[in-house]
């Protein structure tokens, strides 16, 4: 693999876009106003519960809690009191049984992002409402031949989803197995790091929903690493550090850098590439994942992990007296790089090789089966602008999707919207096909894909094993929450 030197770093990270403000980030120091807050606090997340003898067995309690968010009290949503939630560890084969209680002040249930298991009964089921004070045991297995990868869990309860995520609940859900047993990735030291972003008063409550932008996706301005404003993250004597992340944030999205250092992505949501890729940056829209491995054969120091500015549209056009909010344009950040971390090399090494191939996707078979979404807003009289899919907000009594178990289909996404739109799908993970019509180089499976404003996106689904009622919707979730979401109905 070529190694790039910062001066190449400025030249293939221009050929995108944003170019005049990554040169910038790169050239004048000074763009941080304020000198960098030293991190002391290390990334590592403690709290993870690991299957044994092939079960899962955990107790998981939503509830408010006080907690410490970077050296400040705060009153968040919590599982089991932690930000993020717990850690959660199986194997493909494994039995998972979590006995939930819902100790919040509403109603709520969980949602297992990315995993394809039963989408009907007590497993990966949205339908589901466990009233305050209600318990629910979770029990589904994880079937044998699972993808090993990085998914998650959170809140699923339409109306009330962005606003429980925003609160803290969300935590990671790792499927071990054939991707940690590859001796370059195995030797890799690994760092799960999870994004999320909350908007605090001076006496750490939450603010009410009332003063967000929904329309927007509301964002919050205290972004943290597993709980943590800026941690460090120390690369390993070996060189190679292996960072898996999530963005658990409702709907910021994350534009990661690493200054003055590329890396490698292994895969995307919670599947594996069938090589490493070397990329400069790396777009994480609300829901998706990636694993990346970085190399740590360069000049000792600290490396400063970025959220590099991105702009996701904007209701400017639509009237911009709906958006509710403070200063709601200050905290999109659309022209300011944001620390997220700081990577600590103490010493040069030359770093562990990387793995030459890591698994072998194929193509999905051509289908005759074609569906086509839009994506769109229209005038609403209650919250002002509707968020719809096919001219329709999502109701729940309506079947807005059908189709066949054991069929692939191609979705054509159409965004025809004044914002981006990234797109989940329940229950199946699918393949990108082609973008406004060129068709997509990179051969890879995902969950959530952004669908940019006037953008079209192919998807080829197979719907595999599981028959039930399940969703697809907008994963900026205030825009689920307002109706962008539709009923899917799998038919055995
Ligand atoms: Cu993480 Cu229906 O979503
Ligand atoms: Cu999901
Ligand atoms: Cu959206």
């Amino acid at each position: 693999m070529v190694k790039l030197n910062r001066r190449q770093f400025i030249i293939l990270s221009t050929a995108g876009a944003g170019v005049a403000v990554v040169s910038n980030w790169l050239s004048q120091k000074t763009i941080f106003s304020e000198p960098l807050p030293l991190s002391r606090s290390s990334a590592t997340i403690t709290p993870l519960h690991q299957s044994s003898d092939g079960l899962l067995e955990l107790d998981l309690e939503a509830r408010e809690s006080l907690v410490e968010l970077s050296g400040k009290q705060a009153y968040l949503l919590t599982y089991n009191g932690q930000i993020p939630a717990p850690r959660l560890e199986a194997k493909s084969g494994d039995k998972v049984r979590i006995h939930f209680a819902n100790n919040l002040s509403q109603p709520t249930n969980i949602h297992y992002h990315g995993l394809h298991i039963p989408i009907t009964g007590n497993a990966d089921n949205v339908f589901l409402k466990i009233e305050p004070g209600k318990k629910l045991t979770y029990e589904f297995q994880i079937p044998s031949n699972h993808p090993s990868g990085t998914f998650w869990y959170h809140p699923h309860l339409h109306g009330l989803v962005a606003e429980q995520l925003f609160g803290g609940l969300a935590g990671l859900f790792i499927v071990r197995g054939e991707l940690d047993e590859i001796p370059e990735i195995k030797a890799a030291k690994e760092e799960f790091l999870v994004l999320q972003d909350f908007s605090l008063d001076e006496g750490g409550r939450r603010f009410s929903s009332a003063h967000m932008s929904l329309m927007m996706g509301r964002e919050g301005d205290v972004i943290t690493v597993n709980g943590k404003v800026n941690p460090i993250i120390k690369l390993p004597t070996n060189g190679l550090l292996r960072l898996r992340i999530l963005n658990a944030s409702p709907s910021r999205f994350y534009r990661l850098a690493l200054e003055d250092s590329s890396f490698y992505q292994i895969a995307t949501d919670g599947h594996s590439l069938n090589e490493p890729i070397e990329v400069n940056e790396l777009l994480l829209t609300p829901g998706q994942r990636a694993d990346i491995l970085v190399k740590g054969d360069k000049r000792s120091g600290q490396y400063r992990l970025l959220n590099l500015p991105y702009d996701r549209g904007s209701m400017g056009m639509m009237g911009g007296g709906m958006m509710g909010g403070r200063g709601m344009m200050d905290r999109n950040n659309r022209d300011t790089p944001i620390v997220l971390a700081t990577v600590n090399y103490e010493s040069s090494v030359e770093s562990l090789a990387l793995p030459t191939k890591i698994t072998s996707i194929s193509a999905l078979p051509e289908t005759q089966i074609i569906r086509r979404f839009e994506l769109n807003h229209g005038m609403s009289p209650t919250v002002g602008m509707a968020f719809l899919i096919n001219g329709e907000p999502y109701s729940s009594d309506r079947l807005h999707t059908q189709v066949q178990l054991n069929t692939v289909e191609d979705w054509v996404i159409s965004n025809t919207g004044v914002m981006d739109h990234p797109f989940h799908i329940h229950g199946n993970a699918f393949q990108v096909i082609s973008r406004n019509g060129i068709p997509e180089s990179l051969l890879a499976w995902r969950d959530t894909v952004l669908v940019g404003r006037g953008e079209t996106v192919r998807l080829r689904i197979p719907f595999r094993d599981f028959a039930g009622k399940t969703v697809y919707h907008c994963h900026i979730l205030d825009h689920e929450d307002l109706g962008m979401m539709g009923n899917l109905m799998i038919d055995a």
